[in-house]
């Protein structure tokens, strides 16, 4: 039986004391993931009273299984379930929920799904090549000649914000409001949340659609051409998109558009400074480039944790599950599992044994994932490029946001 301060695993009954907000953990996860790897990847996670699973292709199977839907409340009631009712003081939030298409499943989610992924695929996003590098230039431009900076704020928060927001239409001054409501809004889905961070994101999901009903409005009279014009004037077998769903599907691009990307940017710096990499080596062509990128991923996963209900009693690893049960998909420990990936702990870019779950699988597969591994394509090398002799100037630390993976701050320097 393992025993740390925050770990607790007992391989018999599979019966495992998980406290994600203990910093020794949130810190470093890895060393605890190979651990329950090891001993027992599926297992009854006593804090959270369900099961979670960790290995590869149980994961990698749930997440392309039909019994289980990130959604169950189009099959049956809350009364059924035994679910509580939803608080009056998250029903902003709530509503902005109501429609995203995490919050939907099949048929709801592949009319909505359709309606958005053309935009989404890479021989499109692929366009937006000379628009980040300008951006990033542009930014890098602005503290090159410093010699240090808390890459962040300056950059890692910029980047995906921006382009984001222009693929669906919004301003690039709304870039700082963007962040906050963001921020405030993902503070929902954190352990261990309190009343603060519940009102602070439902004041967030006010805003944020009060504020994309403006923009809807002014897009119906003047469409432009824009991801948000596209939505309100595309149909899908008769249908036009609602004005809830139109809010929902917004915020969702938005909070989900950046916040993993910005975790990943700097964390995947750290993981490359860290580990002594040279940059030359990593960065030396696309292909090396792309692998640098998904070992990075696989390492370091910004989202670890996604949550599936059980749609049809079943049975997985051994483990009897029952109609409306709710079960926990550690992407993050899935990329580290010895029986997929060999030396799973260690940086090594040019391993080939295939896709890690990062991005994760079936129909709810990132629709990000193209956009989001070109920016990190094009900014990684491009920061070590620019910045010579890039190295840590503190120590950074991880953030207390489980179940989002991503540091504080990140202070850089390099010779100016
Ligand atoms: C490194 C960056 C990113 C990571 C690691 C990431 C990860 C993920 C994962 C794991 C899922 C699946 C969740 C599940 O199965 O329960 C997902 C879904 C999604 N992501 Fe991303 N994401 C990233 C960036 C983006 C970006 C840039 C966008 C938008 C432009 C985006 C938009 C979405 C949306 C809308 C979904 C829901 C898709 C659906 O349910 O059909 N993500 N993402």
């Amino acid at each position: 039986m393992t025993d740390l301060s925050f770990l607790r695993i007992d391989p018999i009954s599979r019966h495992v004391s998980l406290d994600v907000r203990s910093p020794e953990f949130y810190q470093n996860p890895n060393p605890a993931y190979a651990a329950l790897l090891a001993q027992t990847p599926s297992f009854y996670w006593e804090q959270q009273e369900q099961w979670v699973f960790c290995g590869y292709d149980t994961v990698n199977g749930l997440l392309r299984d039909k019994r289980f839907g990130r959604q169950i409340l189009h099959i049956a009631s809350r009364e059924e379930l035994g679910m509580a009712e939803p608080s009056p003081h998250t029903r902003h939030f709530d509503a902005a929920e109501r429609y995203t298409l995490l919050s939907l499943e099949p048929p709801e989610h592949t009319r909505l799904r359709t309606l958005v992924n053309r935009a989404f695929v890479s021989r499109h996003v692929e366009k937006m090549t000379p628009e980040i590098m300008a951006l990033a230039n542009r930014l890098i431009d602005g503290f090159a000649a410093d010699g240090a900076v808390e890459l962040l704020s300056r950059f890692a928060e910029i980047v995906p914000v921006t382009m984001i927001a222009r693929m669906i239409g919004i301003p690039d001054e709304m870039g700082p409001q963007l962040l906050q409501w963001s921020h405030d809004y993902v503070g929902m889905y954190m352990y261990k949340r309190n009343r603060a961070d519940e009102e602070a994101a439902d004041r967030a999901a006010r805003e944020f659609a009060d504020y994309v009903r403006t923009i809807i409005a002014e897009r119906r009279i003047a469409p432009q051409d824009d991801l948000l014009s596209h939505m309100i004037h595309t149909e899908h077998k008769g249908q036009f998109l609602t004005e809830d769903e139109l809010i929902s599907t917004t915020i969702v691009l938005l909070n989900a558009g950046h916040e993993a990307t910005v975790h990943q940017i700097g964390t995947s710096v750290r993981l490359i400074l860290e580990n002594g990499l040279d940059p030359l080596v990593l960065f030396a062509s696309e292909e090396t480039t792309e692998r640098t990128v998904e070992e990075c991923l696989r390492l370091s996963a910004p989202v670890h944790i996604f949550q599936r209900y059980c749609l049809e009693a079943c049975e997985v690893d051994g483990v009897a599950l029952k109609f409306g049960d709710t079960i926990n998909l550690v992407l993050a420990a899935a990329n580290l599992d010895p029986a997929k990936f060999q030396d799973p702990l260690r940086f090594k870019p040019e391993r080939n044994e295939g896709a890690n779950l990062s991005f994760g699988a079936g129909i709810h597969f990132c629709i990000g994932a193209p956009l989001a591994r070109l920016e990190l394509n094009l900014v990684l090398p491009l920061l070590f490029q620019r910045l010579p002799g890039l190295k840590l100037a503190a120590s950074p630390k991880v953030k207390d946001i489980y179940h989002f993976h991503g540091l504080e701050r990140l202070d850089l320097q390099w010779q100016a």
